[in-house]
């Protein structure tokens, strides 16, 4: 009589399948980002500005990734594209550079700037830079 190891092929594909049911992709590194990366300002003032990323654009309803992670040609935006691959510090300096504004004015104008307009969201110091 033949003898029947734990290789036996129907065996092995039960076990392929348990093992691909229980791995889940990592988690995305903006899923459980909870407040703005501010080591690029020298001696920064203040604390660290909140910023819940996922939980945040899903509780704003906003869809596109360029609202913030835009892309510029020329002095042109491009509409299609996305910069979420890049940090904002890559194009904006501590420093503004001609028409770039620099990275605290960048944060201010785009954060601030939509919670004025839209009347939604933080636009007190304190409620963004909670200490
Ligand atoms: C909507 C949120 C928001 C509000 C409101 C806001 N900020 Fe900020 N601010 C940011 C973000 C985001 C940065 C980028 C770095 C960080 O997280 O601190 C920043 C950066 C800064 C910086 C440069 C970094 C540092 O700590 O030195 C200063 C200074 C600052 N803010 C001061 C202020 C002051 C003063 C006010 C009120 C007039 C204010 N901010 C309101 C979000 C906000
Ligand atoms: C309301 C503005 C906003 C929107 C909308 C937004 N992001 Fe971001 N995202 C940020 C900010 C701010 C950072 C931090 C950038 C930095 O540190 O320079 C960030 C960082 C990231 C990072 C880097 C994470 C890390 O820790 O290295 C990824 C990836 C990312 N975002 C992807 C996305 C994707 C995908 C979308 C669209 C589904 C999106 N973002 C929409 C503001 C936004
Ligand atoms: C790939 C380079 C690049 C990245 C990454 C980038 N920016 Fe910009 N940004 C620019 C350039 C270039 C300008 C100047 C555009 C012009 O010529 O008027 C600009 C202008 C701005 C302006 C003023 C004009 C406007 O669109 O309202 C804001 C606000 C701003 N950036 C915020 C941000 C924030 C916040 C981030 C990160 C989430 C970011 N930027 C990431 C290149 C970049
Ligand atoms: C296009 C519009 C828009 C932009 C850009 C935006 N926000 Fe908001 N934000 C909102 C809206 C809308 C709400 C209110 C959501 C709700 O109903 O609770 C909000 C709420 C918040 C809150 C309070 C609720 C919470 O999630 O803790 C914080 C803090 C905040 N935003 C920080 C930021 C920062 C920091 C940035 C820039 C990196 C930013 N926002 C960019 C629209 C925006």
């Amino acid at each position: 009589m033949k003898k029947r190891c734990c290789f036996y092929p129907p065996v092995m594909v039960v076990i392929v399948l348990i093992s691909l049911c229980c791995w889940y992709p990592p988690a995305a590194a903006q899923d459980n980002m909870k407040s703005v990366d501010n080591s690029d300002f020298i001696n920064p003032s203040r604390s660290p500005s909140v910023f819940h990323h996922d939980a945040h654009n899903e509780k704003a309803g906003i869809t596109d990734c360029n609202t913030c992670h835009h892309v510029y040609k020329d002095g042109r935006l491009v509409k299609d594209e996305s910069s979420e691959d890049r940090r904002c510090a890559d194009c904006h300096d501590v420093k503004a550079v001609g028409n770039t504004p620099s990275l605290r004015r960048a944060f201010h104008l785009r954060c601030m700037g939509c919670h004025a307009t839209t009347g939604r969201g933080p636009v007190m110091c304190g409620e963004c830079h909670q200490k």
